[in-house]
């Protein structure tokens, strides 16, 4: 079965075509920073208008690079939510229309599912149960995955998500948007130690997270120091170390509570390379490991959307012929 797969819930236009039979036939994304990044941040709008640019020339390109003609699809999914609605109804309306002009089967993905299976999509020897982190700009779970489509929440977070704590604390240190691999970036020249953040929540017992107050601590600490890149840095270091703790702490409690030994990544912040280099190290002392998508299949994407659409659409469910997308949806 070859599956159109297309992401437009945020700010990248995400297409792939994913083959139950041989795996990813090819994959393209168009990224909206530039568009945003004078405003500091996603605008909606202008989010919605550019997707109904870029989607179709994407699809074309796409199904180029595949080899296919659009006739070789058997089905189609696309990303119904969570997400932001214009930009959503962008990638809905044009995937039901497209299964509708082919008459094969559409099917509306969870952006979350698609990003928690997206590791499975490189390793098909991952497979359930394991537990989940799932750590993006909206949000930050911890999920054990008895099978897939069997998701059991063990923690999330009861403030702002871990990309968004890393969104937020880089503008406030006047980094340009998107602030998280830029925050990230800074980080790498910064001395660790030199600023201690606490590491939210971890005193006592749960799996629940909160990293508003992150934000705040480095905001304190960056009014007061001498503003200079070298601090910047310092400070940067300090905040990564301690959202990575805070992340690792809890990921060690769900394995233990749960006795998983499989430890799955997904999602933007799953891209941060100290974040996965710690997660390693954790698992590998608990004689388990951790298993992370490549870091492009870790910020949003087509791929993860056609492969859980195709396993979707596999086991005979498919979305009916109206145009339906769920900006909030738990998962
Ligand atoms: O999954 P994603 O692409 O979109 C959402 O569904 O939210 O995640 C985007 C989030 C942003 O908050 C971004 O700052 C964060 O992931 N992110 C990172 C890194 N790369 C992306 N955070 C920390 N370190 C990174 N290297
Ligand atoms: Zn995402």
């Amino acid at each position: 079965m070859r599956v159109l797969g297309i992401e437009t819930s945020c700010d990248e236009t995400g297409v792939a075509v994913y083959d139950t039979e041989t795996g990813l036939r090819a994959h393209a994304l168009y990224s909206q920073i530039a568009l945003h990044a004078e405003y500091g941040g996603v605008v909606p709008e202008l989010a919605s208008r550019d997707h109904v640019r870029k989607l179709l020339p994407l699809i074309r390109q796409t199904l180029g690079e595949a080899g296919l003609d659009i006739a070789d699809l058997d089905g189609v999914a696309y990303t119904a939510g969570p997400g932001l609605v214009g930009a959503l109804m962008v990638g809905a309306a044009a995937g039901r229309a497209l299964a509708w002009s082919l008459e094969v089967p559409a099917i509306g993905v969870h952006h979350m599912e698609g990003h928690l299976l997206a590791p499975l999509l490189e390793d098909p020897s991952l497979q359930p149960p394991f537990v989940a982190l799932l750590v993006s700009g909206g949000h930050t779970q911890l999920v054990a995955v008895e099978a897939i489509g069997d998701y059991r929440l063990l923690g999330e977070t009861l403030d702002d998500a871990a990309g968004e704590a890393f969104d937020k604390t880089a503008k406030l240190m006047g980094l340009p948007y998107p602030g998280g691999p830029e925050l990230a970036r800074l980080a790498e020249s910064g001395r660790p130690g030199l600023f201690k953040f606490s590491r939210p929540m971890t005193d006592r017992p749960g799996l629940d997270f909160s990293f508003s107050g992150l934000k705040t601590q480095v905001l304190l600490a960056w009014q007061a120091s001498d503003r200079s890149d070298q601090t910047r840095a310092d400070i940067a270091r300090g905040f990564e170390d301690a959202v990575v703790d805070t992340l690792a702490i809890k990921c060690e409690r769900a394995l233990k509570q749960s006795g998983a030994r499989t430890l799955v990544i997904a999602g933007g912040v799953g891209a941060n390379l100290r974040l996965r280099a710690k997660l390693q190290q954790m698992t590998g002392k608990l004689g388990g490991r951790a298993c992370f998508p490549r870091p492009a299949f870790c910020t949003d994407n087509g791929a993860m959307i056609a492969f859980a659409g195709a396993l979707r659409l596999q086991s005979g469910q498919q979305a009916d012929a109206t145009v339906t997308v769920a900006p909030r949806w738990d998962m």
